[in-house]
């Protein structure tokens, strides 16, 4: 654990992912597992979310309360893998806004190349959680980086399921500005860029694909 990266080392975390990696988990519980894993992480990346308060009253008498200030938060999900983040970070926080990056992985090259790009509004006056549960190489979370700061985000925090050593590297040499939330550091990339011991692709096993 440093400032860059947060390794959510908690056991209902930890137990879950375990499930997920397992190569006989079904599609469905796959996406479920992965829902509530983020719900715990959302509940570490927002830890910072700023506070004020307000006035209310209880059944027993007056109190100023802590409720979440006026800074708005966005949630960037990284296609297509990034979408089955979504859900379980707006049912922590329903009122955020989404939007895409559409990013694939060149086989060859392993560079990304960008396919869509739509985000909210006023992007500059939220704070920014970016959601891909694979960080492999690093090349395609720093390009949506890069894409997200050219739209204007300047408070941006990365939230993934599962990270390689080389990607925290890459992020870090190209936005060490952004903090980095895991489930876990896994050992490193095998040649063909996939994350060891990982979990296989991602994308593929929440949607049931090949
Ligand atoms: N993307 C995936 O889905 N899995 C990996 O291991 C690496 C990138």
């Amino acid at each position: 654990m440093n400032d860059h990266l947060t390794v959510v080392d908690h056991p209902l975390v930890q137990h879950k992912l375990t499930i997920m990696r397992n190569k006989g988990t079904s599609t469905s519980e796959f996406r479920q597992l992965l829902r509530e894993i983020t719900q715990l992480l959302a509940y570490e990346v927002t830890r910072e979310l700023p506070m004020t308060t307000t006035s209310i009253e209880t059944p027993m008498e007056d109190m100023e309360a802590p409720i979440l200030a006026g800074k708005k938060m966005a949630l960037v999900s990284i296609l297509r893998a990034g979408n089955g983040m979504l859900d379980g970070v707006l049912e922590l926080v329903p009122s955020a806004r989404v939007g895409f990056v559409g990013m694939y992985r060149d086989e060859e090259t392993m560079q990304p190349v960008q396919y869509y790009f739509k985000v909210p509004q006023q992007i500059s006056d939220r704070m920014v959680i970016a959601v891909d549960p694979m960080l492999a190489t690093g090349n395609s979370s720093a390009a949506a980086i890069d894409l997200l700061k050219k739209a204007g985000a300047t408070d941006i925090r990365f939230l993934c399921l599962l990270a390689a050593p080389e990607g925290v590297a890459r992020m870090k040499e190209a936005h060490p500005d952004v903090p980095i939330i895991t489930a876990s550091l896994d050992r490193q990339l095998n040649e063909k860029g996939y994350i060891m011991p990982g979990l296989g692709d991602a994308g593929d096993r929440m949607f049931g694909t090949k």
